[in-house]
């Protein structure tokens, strides 16, 4: 794993937002597989910072979202449809055709599940899949326990999970039971990984993700075993990591 070390969190998005934009710019029909939550809030700023100034264009680029609330309407605003479009997506010229999200509102959410990972491998997979960690050691919403082997699922959200992420919601009865996630596996077959770690009270999750055992109890530890895997995390989620 190459870890790269940034002095704040702008730091970590600027660096994170020019690996992007290489990529893009390398390769103009890139598939990216993107996510959401707060990490990589300043991420998409950069990017849209840097689309404003002529410097790259996403016309041709397709992504692929980790997850999605299930139950959510994709105007609500606490769905991740809402997110990335508010976020990201209406401020850059990607084809919104393109810009993919589970639909956690299908009626059959099986199928939803298979379209979804058939979906990535018509594009070609992904190129490069942005990740934020979650305390528990999640990625995408494959809480511990989830098997490695498993594509997109249904997952029932951790209490912890729900807790963490109430703090988006007006009050925690709102914030749904269940997601669409990315699995395991999927994230695996991305050629690359960019995975963003910020702030104090990741680094005992960081610390774990890249000393710790590699098992299923702690879904990040299977990083250790993805050949392209860059970690751009601050100096504060730095701090339980040896140098
Ligand atoms: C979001 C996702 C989650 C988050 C994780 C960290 O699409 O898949 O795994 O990356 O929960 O969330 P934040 O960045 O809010 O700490």
């Amino acid at each position: 794993m190459n870890i790269i070390k940034a002095e704040n969190y702008k730091d970590m998005s600027q660096l994170a937002a020019q690996k992007l934009i290489n990529q893009v710019n390398e390769k103009p029909d890139s598939v990216l597989g993107l996510a959401t939550g707060s990490t990589p809030e300043g991420l998409y700023k950069e990017i849209i910072q840097a689309y404003k100034e002529g410097n790259v264009s996403f016309k041709d680029v397709t992504t692929f979202n980790l997850d999605e609330y299930v139950g959510l309407t994709k105007d609500n605003n606490q769905s991740y449809h809402y997110y990335m479009h508010h976020l990201l997506f209406d401020h850059i010229d990607i084809n919104s055709g393109q810009a993919n999200l589970p639909n956690g509102d299908a009626s059959d959410l099986q199928e939803e599940c298979s379209q979804y990972d058939n979906a990535i491998q018509q594009a070609g997979g992904v190129d490069i899949q942005i990740l934020g960690i979650g305390l528990n050691g999640h990625i995408g919403f494959n809480e511990p326990g989830t098997p490695f082997s498993i594509q997109t699922h249904i997952v029932d959200l951790d209490e912890s999970t729900r807790q963490a992420n109430a703090r988006f919601f007006d009050s925690i009865d709102n914030v749904p039971f269940q997601a669409i996630t990315m699995g395991i596996d999927s994230i695996m077959q991305s050629k690359g990984i960019i995975l963003l770690v910020s702030g104090s009270q990741k680094a005992e999750a960081l610390a774990k993700l890249v000393n710790g055992p590699v098992t299923e109890d702690f879904p990040a530890s299977i990083l250790q075993e993805h050949a392209n895997v860059t970690i751009i995390a601050d100096q504060d989620a730095l701090s339980e990591l040896s140098e």
